[in-house]
């Protein structure tokens, strides 16, 4: 099970009380724990695109989401976590927090704050900043923003992995780590040059 903890850079490390909460007692290693979330995802976007469009700004719905795409595979799937990890607030604050987050997010729609990828983009990063859930909130929450703009911008979901894949150590990973820890720091130039919500206008119109 010591495998499992082999995480790449970026990624919060399971307590062992969490690992605990795996369905499967045969899983040995990183690739096979994986593949089981992999259809475990799958299963849930299928969930995802059925289901009664229902509002998707309400802590029901985060944690629903979250049990769909994870609840196969581990117990804890839609609950809060309930200890510190490297990233994340304290988990006393999960509640408040998302729901600050949630209605932010409302705002952002009826007010035409950003444009729909900023929101998306700024949506996902709070929801990975706080951190939910003990482990899959990378993954839940590029679905949930992708959920977000397509349900109340009408606009197609962020190309997040570009063809590559996210989840293990590669440039664009590195990339998006980065550019979390820039948004972490305040600034969103870089998550927004990762999601395409700055167009060079400039030079793809140049001025004569
Ligand atoms: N500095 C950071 N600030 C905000 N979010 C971060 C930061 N570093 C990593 N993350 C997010 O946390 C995710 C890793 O958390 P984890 O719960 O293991 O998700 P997953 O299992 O889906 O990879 C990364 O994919 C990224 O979305
Ligand atoms: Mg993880």
């Amino acid at each position: 099970m010591t495998a499992i903890a082999n995480e790449p850079d970026g990624s919060t490390p399971l307590e062992s009380d969490e690992i605990e909460g795996l369905k499967f007692r045969h899983v040995t290693t990183r690739g096979e724990l994986d593949q089981l979330e992999q259809v475990n995802i799958e299963s849930g976007l299928i969930w995802l695109g059925r289901r009664r469009k229902t509002d998707i700004l309400t802590e029901q719905f985060i944690r629903t989401l979250h049990r769909r795409l994870f609840g196969e595979v581990w117990k804890w799937a839609g609950e809060f976590r309930r200890t510190e990890k490297n990233i994340g607030i304290d988990p006393l604050q999960i509640g408040g927090q998302l729901k600050m987050l949630l209605d932010d997010a409302r705002y952002w729609v009826e007010n035409g704050t950003f444009s729909p990828l900023e929101a998306g983009a700024r949506f996902h990063h709070r929801l990975v900043q706080i951190h939910p859930f003990p482990n899959g909130n990378g993954r839940h929450a590029r679905i949930a923003a992708d959920t977000y703009i397509m349900d109340r911008f009408n606009h197609e979901p962020i190309d997040w992995a570009a063809g590559h894949d996210l989840q293990r150590s590669n440039e664009r990973r590195n990339t998006y780590i980065a550019a979390l820890r820039a948004a972490d720091a305040g600034s969103y130039e870089q998550l927004l040059a990762f999601v395409n919500a700055r167009h060079p206008a400039a030079s793809s119109h140049p001025i004569p």
